[in-house]
């Protein structure tokens, strides 16, 4: 049974198509799946597209069409806690929707029909991503990309916030973080697929982990820095990682 490896762009996931033997591609609702093997592992690659629409459909496929067992997404992301920096990587340990408010017919972030406002990823797939995480990061030092300019990347876990929101101003990334730091959710960064495909895993009772790049600190240059940092460095981490997970 397949493991499937999701992102919203192609960069976020650029190269691992060629590490893949046995290749087949199917197009189902609009996208491009692509099975294959690697290491002996069965393995899907899709791309979502972007938001929490587009991620949950994919999941969907996923489930009914490639009957995968697990999923992990791997893509960039916008710092929101102050220490998460361009270049760190954060391993998901929780997921929560930062646009879902139901007010006043449920608390603020609940998703009606669900026990709690926070969807959990699995525990050991995570664990095995934080792992692949660490070996990605130490990889990482020596290469020497300019964009780090000397900041040694860290590996962080937590909680991503998602939304139909491409985040471009400090002021909106502070509220965020701090609305959601007062009501006990330490985020650390925020993105535009995770909590939907978390929603969908539990749905199906799949396993799900996620890991992020940090490309920008949601701010008011996050324009500037997300295109540069994809084009240049998000498909190096998420080959580096990809292939460490796969092999472990
Ligand atoms: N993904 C990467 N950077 C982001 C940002 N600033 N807002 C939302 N999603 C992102």
């Amino acid at each position: 049974m397949p493991l499937a490896i999701v992102s919203a762009l192609p960069e976020e996931q650029q190269g691992l198509q060629l590490l893949l033997t046995h290749t087949t591609t199917e197009r189902h609702a609009g996208r491009t799946f692509t099975r294959g093997m690697f290491h002996g592992q069965e393995v899907v690659l899709a791309l979502s597209g972007i938001g929490k629409v587009a991620a949950a459909t994919t999941t969907a496929v996923l489930m009914e069409r490639f009957a995968i067992q697990r999923l992990v997404f791997t893509g960039v992301a916008g710092g929101l806690a102050p220490h998460v920096r361009v270049g760190d990587v954060v391993v998901a340990t929780q997921f929560v929707q930062h646009d879902m408010d139901v007010r006043p017919l449920f608390t603020r972030w609940q998703v009606p029909g669900y026990a709690a406002p926070h969807f959990d990823c699995d525990a050991q797939l995570t664990q095995a991503l934080a792992h692949a995480a660490a070996q990605c990061i130490s990889a990482a030092q020596q290469w020497q990309l300019p964009l780090l300019a000397g900041h040694a990347p860290q590996v962080h876990h937590g909680l991503i916030a998602s939304g139909d929101q491409f985040i471009v101003a400090a002021n909106t990334s502070q509220r965020i973080h701090s609305e959601l730091q007062a009501a006990g959710y330490p985020v650390l960064a925020v993105e535009m697929e995770g909590a939907a495909i978390a929603q969908t895993c539990a749905d199906y009772g799949l396993p799900f982990a996620a890991v992020r790049t940090i490309s920008d600190r949601a701010d008011d240059s996050a324009h500037l820095d997300f295109p540069s940092f994809v084009q240049s460095v998000a498909s190096r981490y998420a080959l580096e990682m990809m292939q460490a997970l796969l092999k472990n």
